[in-house]
């Protein structure tokens, strides 16, 4: 067991505005596997990833990542663990606007210790021709497997990617994914996925659906569909 999550609880606001967004989460994930994070609009998939990534606070129950307990971190291991550990894909791709391709996906590399090869990482995301261009010289694609090469630069055990296909087309998702499946296999990184589409799903070893807070179903898939048969 790699995350291991134990009666968790979230809550926003203060006082009469008080609200429990989840509500008592309990999930394991293993090694290696890719894991899809399921559930409509507001129903508390970008906050479970926010405390997975050490952004926000855990208030109630455990969270293990390997052996280690996030609940019980001071802020300085916490920087240490995202830094060490993880990777992170957020939907609007966050990279630096003044930096290159190539230099947005080495800011990931200088992070770790045991760095991937940055012309290897250009090679596989098929950025090559593109590793001199700025952000915004690029398509959303290309933004998207920048990002990507910036998380998985420094070879992180975790990745979390928060909706990576949410501001892409059809066939541009379906690129994304097939990349994601390929980094999966060539590094066996950890992937957890947060999304509203189902059809992402099938990739996944593992589905944790999520509603108003609370896991409703967890569906365990040994032999995944692979990400360029996945239609929706
Ligand atoms: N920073 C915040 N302050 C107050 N409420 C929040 C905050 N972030 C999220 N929420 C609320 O928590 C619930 C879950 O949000 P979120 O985790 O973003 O859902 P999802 O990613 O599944 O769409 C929603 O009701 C949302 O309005
Ligand atoms: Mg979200």
């Amino acid at each position: 067991m790699y995350l291991d999550m134990k009666d968790i609880k979230k809550f926003y606001g203060q006082g009469e505005s008080r609200m429990m967004v989840l509500k008592g989460i309990q999930c394991s994930i293993e090694k290696g596997e890719i894991c899809v994070l399921l559930g409509p609009s507001g129903s508390g998939k970008s906050t479970l990833l926010n405390l997975i990534g050490g952004i926000e606070e855990i208030d109630e129950g455990n969270l293990f990542v390997g052996q280690q307990d996030l609940t019980v971190m001071s802020s300085k291991e916490l920087g240490h663990y995202r830094r060490k550990t993880l990777g992170f894909i957020f939907q609007s791709y966050h990279l630096v606007p003044n930096l290159t391709v190539k230099e947005n996906i080495e800011s990931g590399a200088y992070l770790s210790s045991s760095p991937i090869d940055v012309q290897e990482l250009l090679q596989k995301l098929g950025l090559e021709e593109h590793k001199n261009k700025y952000p915004n010289q690029l398509s959303g694609g290309q933004q998207q497997r920048t990002a990507i090469g910036r998380a998985l630069a420094k070879n992180p055990s975790l990745l979390l990617c928060d909706e990576p296909t949410g501001a892409l087309d059809y066939y541009t998702s379906k690129d994304i994914l097939q990349l994601l499946e390929r980094m999966h296999q060539d590094y066996g990184t950890t992937i957890l996925i947060v999304t509203h589409n189902d059809a992402i799903a099938k990739m996944a070893h593992r589905v944790i659906y999520l509603k108003d807070g609370q896991i409703i179903d967890i569906q365990v898939n040994p032999h995944p569909m692979a990400a360029k048969d996945i239609e929706w």
